[in-house]
């Protein structure tokens, strides 16, 4: 029987479809260690993983039967898709259906940050409502601001959307490729890094990560950016650097970030959390139950797809 190994749990949306199959689900929660992850794929004929879980030659080396290693999320930097390649293991992807859990969650983490939301919540839960003031938690309007989208794929077009639509949001946007209908629907314009991070209020990355990509954002952009400037990062951790973060904000080089992902995650950059000009997730922007189950619908389908001799949708090739 088709042999195969479910990193961490993910919802039975997916799991019921893999009642056919010999599966083992990893129940235990927090990351799986890179030995027990070999020991325990090593019989796999496919593989279910998250970001967390790294997928490196040595992995793929010591599960000798693998065909398929089946990401759940949309971004697959944590595969080497180059090695998988060359021992003829196709990896697998789920987009679509968390964009618009993703790009809700951009906007929810911009209105956070911009309305000072968790600094307020904080403030009332430690008992320090007193009055009414005209100043207090002051924070910015988000009608007319301008929007700088970096990397204006799937998500970050859909941000653009629902800030043009939503905010009267003017859309500035970079990436590698003209986007034609963010610029012909949103009126969208798309510029070079450095005037986008010169003219947008609001920086909201969506790149993935890339060698190219790495510090993308990093102190010389920072300082790129305007003092009322806000950065949200949605994408990956990596593509900020936390420490120059942690100093832009210290010293408010810019005014404010709310970040759902971060350089080494699960950990938090030192002086991260002590700042009150951040709001920070754990990486949960998709994490709609909508879209969560999608993602295991779609997983789980690329390994009956394997199962059953044919081609799975979504495969990922190395950038
Ligand atoms: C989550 O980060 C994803 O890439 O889907």
């Amino acid at each position: 029987m088709f042999r195969v190994f479910v990193a961490h749990p993910i919802p039975l949306a997916g799991l019921r479809m893999l009642a056919d199959l010999h599966v083992t689900v990893n129940r235990r929660r927090g990351l799986l260690p890179k030995a027990a992850l070999m020991r325990r794929a090593k019989s796999a004929e496919a593989l279910i993983t998250l970001v967390n879980d790294r997928i490196d030659d040595d992995v793929l080396a010591a599960c000798p039967n693998l065909r398929l290693i089946a990401n759940y999320a949309v971004g697959f930097d944590n595969i080497d898709v180059s090695a998988a390649a060359a021992r003829g293991i196709v990896v697998t992807n789920t987009p679509d259906v968390l964009t618009e859990a993703v790009a809700e969650h951009a906007i929810a983490l911009m209105l956070a940050a911009g309305r000072r939301v968790v600094e307020a919540d904080a403030y009332m839960r430690a008992g320090k409502y007193e009055a009414w003031q005209a100043d207090l938690f002051l924070g910015k309007e988000f009608m007319g601001a301008t929007i700088g989208i970096l990397g204006c794929g799937r998500i970050g077009a859909r941000v653009a959307e629902i800030a043009h639509h939503g905010f009267g949001m003017k859309i500035l946007y970079h990436d590698m490729a003209r986007n034609a209908a963010i610029e012909k629907d949103l009126g969208a314009t798309f510029v070079d890094f450095i005037a986008l991070l010169r003219q947008a209020d609001v920086v909201s990355v969506h790149v993935p990560l890339l060698p190219s990509t790495y510090h993308l954002i990093d102190n010389k952009a920072m300082h790129h950016m305007q003092p009322h400037a806000l950065l949200i990062n949605t994408a990956r951790g990596p593509v900020v650097d936390e420490a120059a973060l942690v100093e832009a904000l210290h010293s408010r080089v810019i005014a404010g970030a709310a970040i759902d992902v971060f350089e080494h995650e699960p950990a938090v950059s030192p002086g991260l959390s002590e700042l009150d000009n951040i709001v920070l997730t754990p990486h949960i922007a998709s994490a709609t139950t909508t879209a969560r189950d999608a993602m295991a619908s779609l997983t789980a389908q690329a390994v009956l797809d394997v199962a059953a001799g044919k081609t799975p949708r979504n495969i990922v090739t190395a950038a």
